[in-house]
C-alpha cells in the first residue's frame, strides 16, 4: 500500500510543495550530543550518514566515499617485510538482500555492509589492502561513529580515523593479532608535531593510549566513536566513554578515513595474513562543522534565527549495533536522520538506502503525509 502511494507521489511532485509548510523541520539549526539543557551543549551544523546494511551502489562515490588507490613500496623508509596496493577491488558493497531487514543474508555472502578486503596473496612482496576517504575535507569538530566488525586474521590493522596531515590526525587502530578471548584493545592514536619529530612514531608521546576491550572485536559489530571539540578528544565505544586527550588537538579541517591493511610488521599489523579476510562496516554517522563557505551559509539562512528547539539531540547508541544473532533485528537496526524524513535533514547531503523499499521519504515521514494524502485523494475523487 504504502508503495502504491510512494508512486502516487512520484507522479504528483506539486503535493510535496502541497504539503511542505505542514512539514516541521526540526533539525534546521543543527544537530547535538547533549541535550540543549546540558552545560556541556554543543551543536553540529552538517551531517553525513551512510547505511551500509542497505547501500546499494556501483561506485562508493555515490555514497560520499572514495576509494583510495595507491601502492607503498616496502622498501619505503622505514623498509617493512611487505609493500601495500590499495585496490579498488578490495573495496565491496555486500547489502543485505531484505532490504526490510536489519539482519540476514548479504547479497554476496558473509557479513553484510560495506567491505574491506586484505588478501593473503602476497607473492609479489605487496599485501592487497583496502582504503576508503569522505569526498568531503572541509570537516571540522564533531562526533564521528562507526558500526565495525573487525578482521580475526590475527593478522592486519583496521583503521576508523580523521586526517588532515601526519601532524593532526585521530585514529582508532584496531590490529588483530591483540585480539584474543582473555582480552582485546583499540589503540587511540593523535598524530601530531611530537609524533612527526619522534620519526612519525605516536608510540612514547601523551596522545596514546592502548585501551582495552572486554570483547573481542571480531565477534560482532560495535560502535566505536570519537568526539572532537576545540582542545578535546574523546573515545567512546557502544556509547561509553572510554578516554580524553587534550594536547596537541588539532585546528584545521580534513577528511574521515577506514582502512584496511597489513605490511607484515611484527611491532604493528604483524601478518601477512595467509587467506583473505575482510573487516565490515554497516554504517558510518558523522555529524560537524564545515570550513565550506556555501554550506555555512546555508546554515545561516535556514537557521537565520538560533534556537534551541530546531537542534536535534543525536541518540547514543548503547549497545552493539550487531545484525547477527537472534535480536539483530532490533540491534542492528539503529536510528538514522536521513532514514527518519526529508525534515530531519534539512540542507543536508544524503547518501543511498534501500532500507524500506528504494524509499524517497523514511517510515515518519510516510506517517506525517498519509493523513494529507487521503485527504486531498478523497477530495480528488469526489469531485
Ligand atoms: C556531553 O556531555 C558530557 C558530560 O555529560 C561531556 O563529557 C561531553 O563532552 C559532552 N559532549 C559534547 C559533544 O557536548
Ligand atoms: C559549530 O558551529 C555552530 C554554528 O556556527 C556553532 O554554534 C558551534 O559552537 C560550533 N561547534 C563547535 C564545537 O565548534
Ligand atoms: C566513481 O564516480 C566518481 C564521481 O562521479 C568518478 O570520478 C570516478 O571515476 C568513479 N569511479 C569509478 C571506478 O568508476
Ligand atoms: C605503484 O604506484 C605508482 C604510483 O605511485 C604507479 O606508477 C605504479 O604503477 C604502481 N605500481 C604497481 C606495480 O602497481
Ligand atoms: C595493485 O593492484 C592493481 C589492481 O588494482 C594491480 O593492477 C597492480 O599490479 C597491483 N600492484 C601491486 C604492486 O601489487
Ligand atoms: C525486521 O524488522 C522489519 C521491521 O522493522 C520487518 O519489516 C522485517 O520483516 C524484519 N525482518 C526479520 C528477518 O525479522
Ligand atoms: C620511549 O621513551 C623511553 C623513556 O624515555 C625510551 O627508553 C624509549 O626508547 C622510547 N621509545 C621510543 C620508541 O622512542
Ligand atoms: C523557539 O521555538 C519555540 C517553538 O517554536 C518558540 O515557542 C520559542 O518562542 C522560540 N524561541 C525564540 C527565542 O525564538
Amino acid at each position: 500500500m504504502f508503495s502504491m502511494m510512494r508512486e502516487a507521489l512520484a507522479a504528483m511532485p506539486w503535493l510535496i510543495l502541497a504539503m511542505s509548510p505542514l512539514a516541521n523541520a526540526a533539525c534546521e539549526c543543527g544537530y547535538s550530543v547533549n541535550a540543549s539543557t546540558s552545560d556541556q551543549f554543543t551543536s553540529y551544523t552538517d551531517l553525513m550518514e551512510n547505511d551500509f546494511l542497505h547501500t546499494v551502489v556501483d561506485n562508493i562515490t555515490e555514497a560520499g566515499w572514495r576509494v583510495q588507490v595507491y601502492n607503498v613500496s616496502s622498501t619505503v623508509l622505514p623498509p617493512q617485510p611487505y609493500g601495500k596496493n590499495f585496490t579498488l577491488e578490495n573495496v565491496e558493497s555486500n547489502p543485505l538482500k531484505d532490504k526490510y531487514s536489519w539482519t540476514g543474508d548479504s547479497e554476496n555472502g558473509g557479513d553484510a555492509g560495506l567491505r574491506l578486503w586484505v588478501r593473503g596473496d602476497t607473492s609479489n612482496g605487496y599485501v592487497q589492502s583496502a582504503e576508503v576517504a569522505s569526498v568531503r575535507e572541509d570537516i571540522l569538530h564533531g562526533s564521528f561513529r562507526i558500526g565495525m566488525k573487525l578482521s580475526g586474521a590475527g593478522a592486519t590493522c583496521g583503521a576508523f580515523f580523521w586526517f588532515h596531515s601526519d601532524a593532526q590526525e585521530i585514529d582508532m587502530e584496531f590490529l588483530s593479532k591483540d585480539f584474543t578471548d582473555t582480552q582485546s584493545l583499540v589503540n587511540l592514536v593523535l598524530q601530531t608535531p611530537e609524533s612527526v619529530a619522534a620519526g612519525y612514531d605516536a608510540s612514547n608521546t601523551s596522545e596514546y593510549k592502548k585501551q582495552p576491550l572486554y570483547f573481542r572485536p571480531d565477534e560482532k559489530v560495535h560502535e566505536y566513536r570519537y568526539d572532537w571539540a576545540p582542545g578535546s578528544v574523546k573515545f567512546y565505544v557502544d556509547g561509553t566513554f572510554v578516554y580524553e586527550m587534550t594536547e596537541n588537538i588539532p585546528v584545521d579541517a580534513g577528511h574521515m578515513l577506514m582502512n584496511h591493511w597489513s605490511n607484515g610488521n611484527a611491532l604493528w599489523s604483524g601478518g601477512p595474513p595467509k587467506q583473505d579476510t575482510y573487516l565490515t562496516v554497516t554504517y558510518v554517522k558523522s555529524y560537524f562543522n564545515t570550513t565550506n563557505t556555501a554550506k555555512n551559509n546555508a546554515y545561516k539562512s535556514r537557521c537565520a534565527n538560533w534556537n534551541a528547539t530546531q537542534v536535534c539531540e543525536i541518540p547514543t547508541q548503547t549497545v552493539a549495533p550487531d545484525p547477527s544473532g537472534a535480536d539483530g533485528n532490533t540491534t542492528a537496526n539503529t536510528y538514522f536522520f536521513s532514514l527518519d524524513g526529508t525534515d530531519k535533514v534539512p540542507g543536508q547531503d544524503v547518501y543511498p538506502s534501500t532500507n524500506g523499499g528504494s524509499s524517497l521519504f523514511g517510515s515518519t515521514s510516510i506517517s506525517i503525509y498519509v493523513p494529507v494524502m487521503v485527504a486531498l485523494f478523497s477530495w480528488a475523487f469526489a469531485i
